[in-house]
C-alpha cells in the first residue's frame, strides 16, 4: 500500500501533526522534549494507506554514533522502500533557513524522492513572520532546484493546512 514519510528536525512538530491529520491526539506519541519517535511507525490510514512517523534529525545531544545509526536507518529506509510516494519534510516556520534542512532537501532531490516542504508550528507567530521564512526557504531551494515543491503551512494547535495536506495525498494516491 502506498505510504507517506514525515520527517524532520527533532521537535518539530512530527507526530503532532501526523495525530492533527487522522483526528487521534495520542496515536503517535508527541513530547515537550526533542528525541521522542526512535523507530519507524507506520499508522494505517482506512485500509488503503499509511501515514509514517520518523524519528527527527539534527538532536545537538546525541552522540556521534547514535547520529550515524539513524543516518543508516532512514537512508536505507528512504533509497529502498519501494512503497513510498512522497516524504513531508517538516520545517520549523519560526526560523530562518537551516543548513541542515536544506541539505536534507538536497539529498532527496539527488537520490530523486518526491517531497513536499510543510511548514509548521504556524499558530506561534504573526502570519506575515511565517511568509517570510517560507520566501527565505523557497529562494534558498532556488538556488538547487529548478522547481520548488509543493509547500503547505500548517498548526497542529489549531488544525491549520490539515486540509490542504489531506487532498494532496489523495491526489497523489490516485495518480
Ligand atoms: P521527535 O519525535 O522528538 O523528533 O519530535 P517531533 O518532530 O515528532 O515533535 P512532536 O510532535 O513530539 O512535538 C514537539 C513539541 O512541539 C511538542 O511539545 C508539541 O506540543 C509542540 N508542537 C508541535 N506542533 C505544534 C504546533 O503546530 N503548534 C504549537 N504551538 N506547538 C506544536
Ligand atoms: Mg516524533
Amino acid at each position: 500500500m502506498p505510504e507517506y514519510a514525515f520527517i524532520g528536525r527533532s521537535n518539530v512538530g512530527k507526530s503532532s501533526l501526523i495525530n492533527m491529520l487522522v483526528n487521534q491526539h495520542g496515536l503517535a506519541k508527541t513530547s515537550q522534549k526533542p528525541g521522542k519517535t526512535q523507530l519507524i511507525n507506520h499508522f494505517l490510514i482506512n485500509e488503503k494507506w499509511y501515514i509514517v512517523d520518523l524519528p527527527g534529525y539534527g538532536y545537538a545531544k546525541v552522540s556521534k554514533s547514535s547520529r550515524e545509526a539513524w543516518e543508516k536507518f532512514i537512508r536505507n529506509y528512504i533509497t529502498k522502500r519501494e512503497s513510498l510516494q512522497c516524504i513531508f519534510v517538516l520545517i520549523d516556520s519560526r526560523l530562518e533557513p537551516q543548513k541542515i534542512d536544506i541539505e536534507f532537501c538536497c539529498w532527496l532531490g539527488e537520490i530523486q524522492v518526491p517531497f513536499a516542504l510543510v511548514f509548521t508550528k504556524a499558530d506561534k507567530q504573526s502570519a506575515p513572520k511565517t511568509d517570510a521564512n517560507v520566501a527565505l526557504f523557497k529562494k534558498q531551494l532556488s538556488g538547487w532546484f529548478e522547481e520548488i515543491p509543493p509547500y503547505f503551512v500548517t498548526s497542529a494547535e489549531k488544525s491549520q493546512g490539515k486540509e490542504a495536506l489531506l487532498q494532496f495525498i489523495e491526489e497523489v494516491n490516485q495518480d
